[in-house]
C-alpha cells in the first residue's frame, strides 16, 4: 500500500471514531478495529475490523489480516477502552481482569504482534489513557489502575521500541462522546473554559504520528482543559 496506514482500537465510535475520521481526512489509510462496526465510516481510505483487542488470539489474527490486506503498519493508536464501576466487594475478578485485559494488555498484545512492522516502518504508537490514571472518583479501582499500568507500559516501550518507534501516551480528561447534553457548569468548572471534543484529541494523535513530532518520545500529554490543575476545596 502507498499510503501510510494507521491501525486504530476502540474505532466504532467516540474518541477512536474521531481520530479515524482525522487521520483519513489527512491520507491515512485506516484499519479501524473494534467489536462493533463503526457507527458512520468516515469518507477516505478505511477498512472496518470486527476484533476484541483484549483476546490474544483476535489481536494475532487482526494484524495477520493487516499483514495480508496492508502490508504496512506505520502508526498504532491503542484507544479502545471500558469502564466498570462498581464498589470493589462487588467487583468480580472476571469484571476486574475485563478491564485489565482491554485497557492494558490489548497495548502489550498489538505491539508484540506487530513489532516488526512498526519498526519497519519507523513508526508511531500512541496509547490513550486517562487523567484517572492520576486522581480518581470512589469504585474506579479496576480502570484507573489499567490506564495507570498503560501510562507505564507507554515508556517502557519507548525505551525498548527506539530509536526506530516512538511511543507516546495521551491521558484525556472529560471528552465528550455520548451526546450527553452538558450544562453551563459542565463547561465553567474547566479552566479553558469547556468540555472536551473527541477532535482535541485527533488533533494530537496526528501530530504524535506526524513528522513533527520526532523529538517525542515516552511522553505523557494530559487534554483536560487544565482540570487536573485546578486546586479544589470546598469553601
Ligand atoms: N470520553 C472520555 O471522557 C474519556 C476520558 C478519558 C479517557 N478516555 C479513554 O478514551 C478511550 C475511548 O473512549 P470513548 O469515550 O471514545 O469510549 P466509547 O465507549 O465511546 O468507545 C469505546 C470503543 O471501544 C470499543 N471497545 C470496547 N472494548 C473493546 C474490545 N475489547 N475490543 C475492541 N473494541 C472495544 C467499543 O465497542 C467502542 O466502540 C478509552 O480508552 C477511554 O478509557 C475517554
Amino acid at each position: 500500500m502507498d499510503r501510510k496506514v494507521a491501525l486504530v482500537t476502540g474505532a466504532a465510535r467516540g474518541i477512536g471514531l474521531g481520530v479515524s475520521a482525522r487521520l483519513a481526512r489527512e491520507g491515512w489509510h485506516v484499519v479501524m478495529a473494534d467489536l462493533d462496526p463503526p457507527l458512520a465510516p468516515p469518507p477516505g481510505s478505511v477498512r472496518a475490523a470486527r476484533a476484541d483487542v483484549g483476546d490474544p488470539a483476535a489481536v494475532e489474527a487482526l494484524v495477520a489480516g493487516l499483514r495480508a490486506e496492508e502490508g504496512r503498519l506505520d502508526a498504532l493508536v491503542s484507544n479502545a477502552g471500558i469502564m466498570i464501576r462498581k464498589p470493589i466487594r462487588e467487583l468480580s475478578v472476571a469484571e476486574w481482569s475485563r478491564v485489565l485485559a482491554t485497557n492494558l494488555s490489548a497495548t502489550f498484545l498489538l505491539v508484540r504482534a506487530a513489532e516488526d512492522l512498526l519498526r519497519a516502518a519507523r513508526g508511531a504508537v500512541v496509547t490513550i489513557a486517562s487523567t484517572r490514571a492520576h486522581q480518581s472518583e470512589p469504585h474506579t479501582e479496576a480502570y484507573a489502575a489499567s490506564k495507570g499500568g498503560l501510562v507505564a507500559l507507554t515508556h517502557a516501550l519507548a525505551i525498548s521500541l527506539g530509536p526506530e518507534v516512538r511511543v507516546n501516551c495521551i491521558s484525556p480528561g472529560w471528552i465528550h462522546t455520548q451526546g450527553e447534553v452538558l450544562r453551563p457548569e459542565d463547561h465553567a468548572q474547566h479552566p479553558a473554559g469547556r468540555v472536551g471534543r473527541v477532535e482535541d484529541v485527533a488533533a494530537l494523535v496526528a501530530w504524535l504520528i506526524g513528522p513533527e513530532s520526532g523529538f517525542v518520545t515516552g511522553a505523557e500529554f494530559i487534554v483536560d482543559g487544565g482540570m487536573t490543575r485546578r486546586m479544589i476545596y470546598a469553601e
